[in-house]
Parts: C-alpha cells; structure tokens; sequence
C-alpha cells in the first residue's frame, strides 16, 4: 500500500495541482488538514481534495474558516483570511469542513495514525524534540504522519534515543527533488510530509511525502509551482499582501 500524505494545502491550487502532477503511483491519499485557510481557492481545492480521497483530518483553518471556532486565537492577518475563506465558501463546502473527522484517526490499522498537529492535541505544533517526546511516548501508533507545523521532517525514537529528522536536499531551489527515508522495525515516528501551500522551512517548493509500508519506506518531495499565479490570486482576492509575499520566503 502506498499513501501519498499532504498536509496543509491551505487553498493553494497551484501548489495542490504540482504536487498531483509530480506524485509517484499510489493507492490512498491520506490528508492531514488546513485544507483551507491563508490561499485564494478554498471552493477549488476542496473539489480537487474530495475527489482524491476519503482520508481526512480537521485543521484548524478547517474548523475556524467553517464557523467551528478557534479564529479568536488566531493573528489579525490569519483571523481576516479565515473570514474572507468563510465568506465565499459554498454551503456544501461549509459543511463537508464542518464534518471532518478530529485526529487521530487510523486509516489502516493500529500501527499508523494520522492527525494535524499531534496525537494529544490537534492544536499542538511539534517543533522540536522536546514538543514531540510526550507524543512519541504515548503514541499507540508505530508511525504517527502530522501536519500544522509547515516543516517538512519529523522525530523518531528507538526507546533509549531521540531524534530529528529532516530530508536533506541538493540541486537548485528550482528543482523537483525527492528524499529517502527508510523506517527501521521497532522504532516510532512522527512524520511530517510538509505543506502544500505554505511552506515555512526556508524553501518555498511544495512538500510532500509517499509511504511505502511493504518497503517500509518514507519519501518526501518537493516541487515548484506556479508561485506568481498563487500571489496574483491572493492579490486580486484582497487578501492581505503578506500571505502572498510570504509564499516567496518559505515563511
Ligand atoms: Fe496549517
């Protein structure tokens, strides 16, 4: 079984139809949230993400952008885009955000599950190994893949040790390039295949990931998109400028 993960697309179109374009072969997509929230096409990416799958986990964005709460925490430029992305949501698409499934959930056994932000809390941002520990720790999942950060990676232990994981990458910035991490028996992993439509590690390429459970193999990926397209949109929509410009930087 081959799952393609994406996470965070955060109605970015351009970067979701690169990413479909350049994905390898794969059975299931399994979409770890924020569908919606910062980009310009929330109506279209939801069509595009519907049709690919049935494995979904809540955002945030999703919850906060569908009148479920949480804008109120957010910051004055995410709080305007959520009302903006409420506001030309579809009915239909309302409530189809409205009734996706809080994480963890299993798509395929115990021994993998799938949240946004963390298996203990699906608001929590696992940034660092001291973040991740409780999780890792607890986890009932082998492999826990999550999002909500924007940075492609994650952590892993072997009971005794603790570890960060991160692809590393060579060619240009302008390159689609892939990076290879195989998964060792009797280790835990929390994964993150990255963000679709608004990565913040510094590389402003789309990310993503493939697991291979037979090979027992994770990929994650990046590839350019049509990134002038994306900032024109959120221009010409009214969106603050910053969540065009932030595109560029990878922040
Ligand atoms: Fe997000």
């Amino acid at each position: 079984m081959r799952a393609l993960l994406v996470s965070d697309i955060h109605a970015n179109l351009e970067a979701l139809e690169a990413v479909l374009a350049a994905a390898p072969p794969h059975d299931v997509v399994w979409n770890l949230g924020d569908i919606v929230g910062y980009g310009a096409n929330p109506n279209e990416v939801i069509d595009v993400s519907r049709r690919l799958g049935q494995i979904f986990v809540r955002g945030n964005h999703d919850r906060a952008c569908s009148g479920l709460g949480g804008i109120e925490e957010f910051n004055p430029i995410a709080q305007r885009a959520a009302r903006w992305t409420e506001a030309v949501l579809t009915g239909d698409h309302r409530e189809w955000l409205r009734h996706l499934a809080a994480g963890p959930i299993a798509p395929d056994g115990p021994q993998v599950s799938c949240v946004h932000g963390s298996p203990l809390d699906e608001d929590e941002y696992l940034l660092t190994v001291r973040d991740a520990w409780p999780s890792l720790h607890d986890a009932q999942a082998h492999i826990t893949f999550f999002g909500h950060t924007h940075v492609q990676g994650g952590f892993a232990t072997n009971g005794d040790e603790w570890f960060r994981l991160a692809p590393r990458y060579s060619g240009s910035r302008g390159d689609a390039v892939e990076f290879e991490l195989p998964l060792r028996e009797g280790a835990r992993y929390l994964l993150n295949p990255g963000s679709v439509g608004q990565p913040r590690d510094g590389d402003w390429r789309a990310a993503f990931a493939l697991y291979d459970d037979a090979q027992r193999l994770l990929t994650w990926y990046r590839v350019p998109y049509d990134l002038r397209e994306a900032q024109q949109r959120i221009l010409n929509a009214g969106l603050p400028d910053r969540l065009a410009s932030r595109l560029r930087e990878g922040r």
